[in-house]
């Protein structure tokens, strides 16, 4: 498969890191709830969470939208929370915010639970192929075009996700 990088990992760790300190400012004094969504988000929370300063709570949740490089627009809950969110502020780390539909579900999710407040990071933003209107309050990049990424936890049918940078896939 041809692929072309994007970012590389210099550049995604730099954003990461003044993300992380731009969340340990906003949160001072305050303990934070991070979620990683799985699978996607594991490289970009793993990042993160180093650069968050303060009493932070770790918890994973499992969904997936996706077959192959197609989003089915259903949202399916896999694996939930271990912890219980109630009265806690919520931080969903996700790696690329796109129709906005897993936002969406996860959003009502966790108010639905009782989370004091509920923020959303990211590391790719695509306004443009939002279907559903969600609010990103903190991203690395957002993304002019429809590419098809991978690699920073991003798959194509489950691969790539080791790859240290990240990549369009070339489709022939
Ligand atoms: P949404 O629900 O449409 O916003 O999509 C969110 C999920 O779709 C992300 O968490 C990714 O797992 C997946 N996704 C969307 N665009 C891409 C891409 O370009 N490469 C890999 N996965 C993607
Ligand atoms: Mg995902």
């Amino acid at each position: 498969m041809k692929t072309e990088v994007v970012y590389d990992e210099k550049e995604i760790e730099r954003r990461i890191k003044a993300l992380g300190e731009r969340i340990s400012s906003d949160y001072a004094g305050e303990p934070l709830f991070c979620i990683c969504v799985l699978k996607g988000a594991f490289m970009f929370f793993a990042e993160l969470v180093k650069h968050i300063i303060g009493e932070v709570y770790i918890d994973f949740i499992r969904l997936d939208s996706y077959d192959g490089a197609r989003s089915s627009g259903e949202v399916k809950l896999h694996n939930d929370l271990s912890m219980s969110v109630a009265d806690k502020n919520v931080l969903i780390v996700e790696d690329i915010v796109d129709s906005g539909r897993t936002l969406e579900f996860l959003r009502t999710h966790f108010d639905s639970k009782g989370a004091r407040s509920v923020k959303v990071a990211c590391l790719l933003d695509r306004p443009k192929n939002r279907e559903v209107m969600q609010k990103v309050d903190y991203k690395c990049f957002t993304l002019e075009t429809s590419a098809f990424l991978v690699g920073y936890g991003l798959d194509y049918d489950q691969l790539y996700r080791n790859r240290a940078d990240i990549a369009e896939v070339k489709f022939e």
